[in-house]
């Protein structure tokens, strides 16, 4: 067996009993890219147990160093909440498009700027993070508006909540004929339209909210403003992966850990967890495989975007828990057990760390992150200004950690 991997080269390897013969199928990954590197460990050893048991076995990765990622969606909250968590994902992304869904929302490029200030303020000192800010769409968000948006340099998108659809999105948009002119300004202007993609009417059940949001607002919004660039927040079914496969090159998709790694079983597994409800909810298996097969696709119109949305632990255990999954401290690893799932670790990074940056017209980062193979476990709280907040997976293992 002669398979030597040359230095700094990425390579993901696959061996493979042919036979009475050992196949290795072996994929150069990230040839162009040389801030990423795969390294392997007992790769040897490894098939001959392979060749024993008669099995497929990914050979085994210890490290994986990528271009450092960014978070195309998030919530950092405000004032101590704020402070309790901008760590977490500024310790580990480059950047996050930081959602405007504050009380009250963010509507002025004004109230941004002060946001995005309060923000950097936090940030622990020589932090590098940089926030993308965004606008909170209403139905009376004006062209003037969105020019001054555009100007700042600053506001990277301009969030469309239906009114109602989930977390403080009473101000939302009420109905698409009242944000049309909206929607035609920042056609104009290249602003991106960041979506969540959720109807509202009440005669719609839970589960099929985004699949109908497709078919009715989502279709008519793409075929009147076709040059709008567009990304559809944190997809959770196979239709909207499809959807925005289909789709022309300026509509492009989130897709966060929970919804990668988790269908609906997970909200009842044993008795009712409400860490696991976010919205869009997650769906069936169907779904999330499907979801699985669009982030390690190699497709550009694939991001990162964890959707962490930290709630006070009482907030969400309680008689009407709130909608969110606090993925910040450990959303790299999470996203890492799902592409190591999907024999796709070799994606992660495109997935990670350049489709995102390349549909948002911004540079990618220039340095790196190193996760390992490591058990660690999720503490069952982190603080929160005056209280507490329960990561996703809080008390269990996870396989891999940020170095
Ligand atoms: O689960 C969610 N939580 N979905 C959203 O759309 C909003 C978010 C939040 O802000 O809590
Ligand atoms: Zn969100």
């Amino acid at each position: 067996m002669n398979f030597v991997p040359t230095a700094g080269q990425a390579l993901q390897a696959l061996v493979q009993p042919a036979g009475n013969k050992l196949r290795i199928i072996a994929r150069a990954a990230f040839a162009s890219d040389p801030v990423t590197r795969l390294s392997t460990r007992g790769a040897l050893a490894e098939s001959t147990d392979i060749i024993a048991n008669n099995q497929y076995v990914p050979m085994t990765l210890s490290t994986l160093t990528l271009r450092r990622p960014d978070d195309f969606h998030v919530h950092l909250r405000d004032a101590a909440e704020m402070r309790a968590v901008v760590g977490a994902t500024a310790q580990v992304f480059g950047r996050a498009i930081v959602m405007p869904n504050l009380k009250p929302p963010i509507t002025t490029t004004a109230a941004a700027a002060d946001y995005r200030q309060r923000i950097i303020d936090a940030l622990p000192k020589n932090c590098r993070f940089e926030p993308l800010m965004t606008l909170y769409l209403t139905d009376n968000t004006s062209a003037d508006e969105l020019l001054r948006a555009k100007d700042s340099g600053f506001v990277h998108a301009v969030k469309y909540y239906p009114a109602g659809a989930t977390t403080n999105s009473e101000s939302g948009v009420t109905s698409l004929a009242r944000v049309s002119g909206a929607l035609a300004a920042m056609e104009r202007l290249g602003i991106v339209l960041s979506v969540h993609g959720e109807v509202t009417d009440a005669d719609v059940d839970v589960f099929d909210r985004e699949r109908v949001f497709i078919d009715r607002q989502l279709t008519a919004i793409v075929r009147d403003f076709p040059a709008l660039r567009i990304v559809v927040e944190h997809i959770t079914t196979r239709e909207a992966a499809q959807f925005v496969n289909d789709a022309s090159s300026v509509i492009a998709a989130t897709i966060t850990p929970q919804h990668l790694l988790y269908s609906r079983n997970a909200l009842f597994a044993g008795g009712l967890r409400p860490h696991f409800y976010c919205l869009p909810v997650l769906k069936r298996e169907v779904h999330r495989q499907a979801l699985v097969a669009a982030a390690t696709s190699g497709n550009p119109k694939f991001i990162l975007g964890t959707d962490s949305a930290p709630h006070a632990t009482g907030a969400k255990e309680t008689s009407c828990g709130c909608a969110g999954c606090y993925s910040a401290p450990i959303a790299m690893p999470l996203y890492a057990e799902a592409f190591e799932d999907a024999g796709a670790l070799d994606r992660l990074e495109g997935f990670a760390s350049i489709h995102g940056a390349a549909f948002y017209g911004l540079a990618r980062n220039n340095d790196s992150i190193t996760l390992q193979r490591e058990a660690s476990s999720v503490p069952q709280s982190l603080e929160f200004g005056a209280t507490t907040v329960t990561p996703l997976r809080a008390g269990t293992t996870l396989r891999w950690r940020v170095a």
